[in-house]
C-alpha cells in the first residue's frame, strides 16, 4: 500500500495559539507561563513587568500615585518592551533595561497602586494586545483572559491559599530574606485585595478559564497539570478545524 506524499503539518496551528495564565500574585503564573512557553515553542509575555516598569517610572518622577491625570500624562511619555527570555522577560523602560530594578517591594506596591487607574490599565491593554497579536504566545497577568484576549485558545485561572503563596515567595527570597513570612503574607493579602477589589478590571477567573489551585500541589503536579489543560484545548481546536491535509 502506498503512502501518499505527506504534506507538513502547518505548526501554524500551535505557534498561534495564545495562552492566558491569569491569577493572584504568588500562584505561580511566571514558573508555570515558562514551563509552557518552553513545551509549547511560544514566546512568554509577563504583562506584570509592564506594570511594573511604569510604576518605577512613576516613583523615579516623584509623582503621587494617586494623581490619575500626571500618571496619565507620564504614561503618554512611555515607552514599555518586554523581551522573551528564558528565565524572565527583559524589559526596557524608554529604551533603559529595568529588568533587575522593578522586583523590590517598593516597585512592587507602587505598580499595584497604579494598575487601579482605567487610563493606565487602557494604555496597557492596547500594548499587551499589540505584543501578542500574532499569537504564539503564553501572557500573564490578571485581566488576561477577561479584557486582553478574551478570545484567548486557553486560559488558566491559576490561584492558591494566601498562606501557601506567601510562604513560596518567601522560600523565594534566599537565605537573607528583607521580610519576615508573616509579613510576605500580609502585603500578599494587602495586594490581594487591591487587585480584586478595584473597579476596572478585578482580578478575577472569565467564565471559561479552567481554575487550577495549586494549593496543594508541588510544582511541577502544577505544571503538569498545566499541560493537560492547554492539550486538551489544542485537541479540541484541532477537532474543530476539521481533519489535516496529510492523513495516510
Ligand atoms: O504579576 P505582578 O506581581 O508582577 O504584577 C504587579 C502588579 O501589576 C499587580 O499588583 C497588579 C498589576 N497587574 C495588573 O493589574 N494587570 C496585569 N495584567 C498584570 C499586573
Amino acid at each position: 500500500m502506498s503512502r501518499k506524499a505527506s504534506i507538513p503539518q502547518p505548526i501554524d496551528r500551535v505557534r498561534k495559539i495564545i495562552v492566558a495564565i491569569d491569577g493572584p500574585a504568588g500562584a505561580g503564573k511566571s514558573t508555570i507561563a515558562r514551563h509552557l512557553a518552553r513545551h509549547f515553542g511560544l514566546l512568554n509575555l509577563e504583562t506584570g513587568a509592564m506594570y511594573r516598569a511604569f510604576a518605577l517610572k512613576a516613583l523615579r518622577a516623584g509623582l503621587s500615585l494617586d494623581d490619575s491625570a500626571a500618571l496619565e500624562e507620564l504614561a503618554a511619555q512611555t515607552d514599555i518592551r518586554l523581551e522573551s527570555g528564558d528565565t524572565e522577560n527583559r524589559v526596557l523602560l524608554d529604551c533603559e533595561d529595568v529588568t533587575g530594578l522593578i522586583r523590590n517591594q517598593m516597585v512592587t506596591d507602587a505598580a499595584s497602586r497604579v494598575s487601579q487607574f482605567p487610563a493606565i490599565r487602557e494604555w496597557m491593554v492596547l500594548r499587551q494586545q499589540k505584543l501578542g497579536a500574532a499569537g504564539g504566545v503564553v501572557m500573564e497577568g490578571r485581566d488576561i483572559g477577561t479584557v486582553v484576549f478574551p478570545h484567548a485558545d486557553a486560559k488558566i485561572f491559576l490561584d492558591a491559599a494566601p498562606e501557601v503563596r506567601g510562604m513560596r515567595r518567601f522560600d523565594q527570597m534566599g537565605p537573607k530574606p528583607a521580610q519576615q513570612p508573616e509579613e510576605v503574607i500580609r502585603d500578599l493579602r494587602e495586594r490581594d485585595r487591591r487587585d480584586r477589589n478595584r473597579a476596572n478590571s478585578p482580578l478575577r477567573a472569565a467564565e471559561d478559564a479552567v481554575l487550577l489551585d495549586s494549593t496543594n500541589m508541588t510544582l511541577e503536579e502544577a505544571v503538569k497539570a498545566a499541560e493537560e489543560i492547554v492539550e486538551k484545548k489544542l485537541a479540541l481546536r484541532k477537532l474543530a478545524a476539521g481533519p489535516s491535509t496529510n492523513s495516510i
